[in-house]
């Protein structure tokens, strides 16, 4: 039974929640107040930052994490998902240890070779590899890469999808083609063309101009909700691309690793031209990978340039042997756990606590709905419509805080992502602890009247 002691209000019960966040948090606030006078806005990502200030953490073992007010977390953020084997996973942590005397950057280190071959045994597309630094530098360069091979100019991309920082990208993710934020010329998004992903016949339309270099699709569709189209879908628009000469790039960043060892192309059956990797394949250290045919990623191969098209790539930092020796242990557990069919055991208890929050909300008359994708749960406070375009416009104010509730009752996941990420060291009692501290949220706040 529901023990309301907020008012009704929506701004009373949104207080009610701000307050019980302050009064768990003085050492963050604290670090926060001082971290403002150095770091921009306090951290070093915008997305890092939440109102009224951000958690700071100390530590993390597993699936929890520790505030620098020394309470515990179930952590279902993990930085960002890049956690996908948990905190300081003992293998990850002994390989990166194992490498460590022998400095972190050493010219062309034989680490690189490993880590591509290993990209090779897992991911269907990957006949080739180059390392970079992160996604967003992965899905920049495999841009270029695919305008290079194909000698077209025009990216498509689907609305509402995030891609990383880069210009050329950082628009549509509200649904509306609008550009993120200032700073990015009309030129710099003048190539990208957002189109719906349920549309086929527009995306028909589109690639014959024989003007597209690229089709760029998150597989989970993640930023805009976890409404992933359909295997046969990804196939159709892979065939399609294949028939006007454009080149397919699967963005991993999210999916890879993820939603199987040799991630959503694997998952959905579909080998795309290129495809990118970042967060989980190295556990927590920062590696990308773009991955691919041959023949498109020989437009970087500077042994030689004789004859076709040439691509400039290159990284100061991208042959850290840290970050290999943590994706070459990463990669491997991910293989075993891929074999040992732990994937489906995660997806069962993403199930499991998709299924538990939409029914402690259901107990308390909250209108609540849950997308769920290999170990990712992101939640909808609606009874309308249970689709993308519904969905896409709901106000974001009862969701953060919600997730900022959350926080004060021993789960971290970070209001304005809205999502619940679950990790391999994420067991069947942190499923049951997060499930319990939803219904403590929903006992103590308004959350209903969030929604008035
Ligand atoms: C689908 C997708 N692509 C690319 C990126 C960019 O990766 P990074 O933050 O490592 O630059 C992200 C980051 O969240 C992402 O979710």
């Amino acid at each position: 039974m529901s023990i309301i002691t907020e008012t009704n209000d929506a701004a009373d019960a949104h207080a009610a929640i701000v307050d019980a966040y302050r009064a768990r948090t003085a050492s963050s606030r604290a670090w926060h107040e001082r971290a403002t006078q150095s770091l921009v806005s306090g951290v070093s990502g915008s997305v890092r930052h939440f109102s009224p200030y951000p958690l700071s953490c100390v530590s993390g073992n597993g699936c929890t994490t520790v505030d620098v007010d020394d309470h515990t977390y179930i952590d279902c953020f993990l930085c960002g998902a890049t956690l996908l084997l948990g905190h300081r996973h003992p293998n990850v942590m002994a390989a990166i240890a194992d490498v460590a005397t022998a400095g972190s950057l050493v010219l062309n280190p034989a680490s690189a070779t490993d880590v591509a071959e290993q990209l090779q045994r897992m991911v269907p597309s990957a006949e080739r590899v180059r390392l970079v630094n992160s996604g967003t530098e992965a899905v920049l360069n495999a841009l270029r890469f695919a305008r290079a091979f194909t000698g077209r100019t025009k990216i498509v991309k689907f609305t509402g999808t995030y891609h990383g920082m880069d210009d050329q990208v950082l628009v549509g993710l509200d649904g509306r083609g609008t550009r993120l934020g200032n700073g990015i010329p009309p030129s710099a998004v003048a190539d990208t063309v957002n189109a719906d992903l349920d549309d086929l016949v527009g995306l028909a339309d589109l690639l014959a101009t024989g003007d597209v270099a690229a089709v760029l699709i998150d597989p989970s569709m993640h930023h805009c909700g976890l409404w992933a189209a359909t295997a046969d879908h990804y196939q159709t628009i892979a065939a399609m691309a294949a028939t006007t000469g454009t080149l397919v790039i699967f963005d991993e960043v999210i999916s890879g690793f993820r939603l199987a060892p040799g991630g959503g192309q694997e998952y959905f059956g579909v080998t795309p031209d290129l495809s990118v990797f970042g967060k989980a394949l190295a556990a927590g250290e920062k590696l990308g990978a773009i991955v691919g045919r041959a023949d498109v990623l020989a437009v970087a191969d500077v042994s030689d340039r004789r004859s076709g098209p040439f691509a400039f790539q290159s990284g100061t930092c991208s042959d850290s042997t840290f970050a290999h020796a943590a994706a070459l242990a990463a990669m491997t557990i991910y293989e075993q756990l891929g074999a040992q069919g732990a994937y489906a055991e995660l997806g069962a208890r993403a199930n499991r606590l998709g299924d538990g929050i939409e029914q402690a909300f259901a107990r308390h008359g909250i209108p609540c709905r849950t997308n769920r994708l290999g170990p990712i749960v992101r939640l909808f406070l609606t009874d309308g419509p249970f689709d993308r375009q519904h969905c896409s416009r709901l106000p974001s104010r009862p969701i953060d805080a919600f997730h900022l509730a959350l926080i004060t009752e021993g789960v971290l996941t970070l209001p304005g992502s809205n999502d619940l990420f679950l990790s391999f060291a994420h067991d069947d009692a942190a499923i049951d602890e997060v499930l319990a501290a939803t219904e403590r949220v929903l006992d103590r706040f308004d959350i209903a009247a969030l929604l008035r």
